[in-house]
């Protein structure tokens, strides 16, 4: 199914920074009404179209709140993330429990509030990631791998009502995330552009970047 960008009203989460913010930007710039960009830590934006929400996505109180602020959005994307854990043998396992609520069950906080909503011509975006597929980063690997198989039972669960779930998988991209690695990184504004298409053609996966396109090569489902 494909969904209209004019006129649209989305919601980003972790969309103050970022690829989030890249993402906020595009939709924008192919004439999205309204976007409400969400930050644990909210700056007021000079853009009237931005109406910046404070919202933690572990807390099932604050998406509520949320869901309930920007019922006219029919365009979510869940892209707050963090990373962390990388030993599955040394780091704190509350850190790895961390990564895992954040990735995985604050995204699934947001889909479960915003699905009836969502109904009838919406779209859900999840960003996972290529490390869905590639091993080394313990806990944010699981995150993402998880996040992989949420995106394909999501797509079954809502297809019934009407609602794409698109998920989106990219390498490394150049944001505060992987300032500190050097490595040849994707450009937000690129990889945003990609998901903007996803949206308007009703894609079931946007793959960012040739590593990602090869990794996902055997991946089944
Ligand atoms: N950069 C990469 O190389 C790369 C590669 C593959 C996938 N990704 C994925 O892309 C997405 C965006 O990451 P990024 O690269 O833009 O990283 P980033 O610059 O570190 O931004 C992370 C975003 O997530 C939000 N966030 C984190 N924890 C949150 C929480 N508990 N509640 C609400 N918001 C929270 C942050 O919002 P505030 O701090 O403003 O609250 C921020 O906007 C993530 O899902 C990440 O896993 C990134």
């Amino acid at each position: 199914m494909s969904h209209q960008i004019k006129g649209s009203t989305a919601v980003v989460t972790g969309g103050q920074r970022g690829l989030g913010k890249a993402i906020v930007d595009e939709l924008l710039a192919r004439g999205a009404g309204k976007v409400y960009a969400t930050s644990r830590s909210p700056e007021p934006s000079t853009d009237p179209r931005v109406v910046v929400v404070q919202a933690e996505v572990t807390d099932a109180h604050s998406v509520d709140k949320l869901a309930e602020l920007a019922g006219d959005a029919t365009i979510v994307v869940n892209n707050a993330g963090v990373t962390g854990g990388k030993s599955l043998l040394s780091s704190d396992l509350d850190e790895i429990r961390s990564v895992i609520e954040t990735n995985l069950f604050g995204a699934l906080h947001v889909t479960r509030a915003f699905a009836p909503q969502l109904a009838g011509g919406g779209t859900l975006v999840n960003i996972a990631s290529v490390l869905s597929w590639l091993p080394g980063f313990g806990a944010y690997g699981i995150s993402k791998a998880a996040l992989w198989s949420a995106n394909n039972s999501l797509r079954l669960e809502l297809q019934n009502q009407d609602t794409d779930v698109i998920g989106v998988y990219l390498g490394y991209t150049d944001t505060s995330m992987v300032a500190d690695l050097d490595v040849p990184k994707n450009d937000p504004a690129d990889v945003a552009r990609q998901i903007v298409d996803g949206i308007e053609s009703g894609a079931a996966e946007v793959l960012a970047d040739e590593l990602t396109r090869q990794a996902r090569v055997g991946a089944f489902a």
